[in-house]
């Protein structure tokens, strides 16, 4: 009944056979595990209320990593009770499925960003943008008062075909809209619905409290304010997670 734990002993004594047969062990638990990644479209979740930056808050981001505030700030809150209590629901996959390049990390010399969207009034954003020490006299962070100069939306267009390729679901719709839709949403008194339509909880503002020009400024708080406030996790449920 036991004699093929003698033949085993073939293999035990045999250093090449057993490598082998190690070798195709493996590859069949490595196998079990890769293949049926090929086979799905993505592997995030899908979360119903998530969508691509408007053409406002994409170069708001763009200015984030230009300006490597990366470098101090993450937007990842991990699952553990100090951060949640800090900062809110942890961060879903999905929250950063259109983020090239991401913007997760666990270095913060500043707090985590990922759900600072309306925690601060516009008016709080831009006076802390100008001078952090103003408002938090202990702060480390460098002030960006230069950012109060025009925004260039000349390459908007491209910078959003650009992250098409990559999976960003921009539409030829979004791209040829892109100019007139940054300046709607930073223009209180234009006409909302275009880019509202488009954009699913877009909230148009005059952020840097100057409505006669769009500047840098506009782009960086459009984009905090929006950071973490596209997933209602009031009525968040397994199911409900899921999109049709
Ligand atoms: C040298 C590190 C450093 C850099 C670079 C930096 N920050 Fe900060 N940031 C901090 C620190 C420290 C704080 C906490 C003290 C304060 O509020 O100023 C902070 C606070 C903030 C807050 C308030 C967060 C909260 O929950 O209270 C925002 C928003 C913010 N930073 C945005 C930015 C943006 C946008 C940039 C890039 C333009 C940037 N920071 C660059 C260090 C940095």
């Amino acid at each position: 009944m036991f004699g093929w734990l003698r033949d085993h002993g073939i293999i035990e004594r045999n250093v090449i056979l057993m490598a082998v047969l190690t070798l195709i062990t493996i590859s069949i638990g490595g196998l079990v595990q890769i293949v049926p990644l090929f086979a799905v479209e993505t592997t995030i979740e899908r979360v119903a209320g998530i969508r691509p930056y408007t053409p406002l808050e994409l170069r708001g981001r763009d200015i984030y990593v230009r300006e490597g505030c990366y470098n101090c700030h993450s937007q990842m809150i991990r699952p553990f009770r100090d951060e949640l209590e800090r900062y809110g629901h942890y961060s879903l996959a999905a929250e950063s499925m259109y983020d090239h390049p991401f913007q997760w990390g666990s270095k913060r010399t500043g707090p985590d960003l990922a759900r600072v969207g309306g925690r601060y009034s516009d008016d709080w954003h831009a006076a802390h943008l100008r001078s952090p020490r103003a408002l938090v006299p202990a702060s480390v962070m460098p002030p960006y008062a230069f950012l109060d100069r025009r925004l260039d939306v000349s390459d908007i267009q491209d910078r959003m075909r650009a992250l098409r390729i990559v999976g960003v679901p921009y539409s030829d719709e979004m791209i040829a809209n892109a100019a007139a839709d940054l300046a709607a949403q930073a223009t209180p008194d234009a006409d909302p619905s275009g880019f509202q339509s488009r954009y699913a909880r877009a909230r148009q503002g005059a952020f840097d409290s100057n409505p006669a020009m769009v500047t840098e400024m506009d782009a960086v708080i459009a984009y905090m304010q929006m950071l973490g406030t596209l997933v209602d996790f009031r009525d968040v449920t397994p199911a409900q997670l899921r999109q049709p």
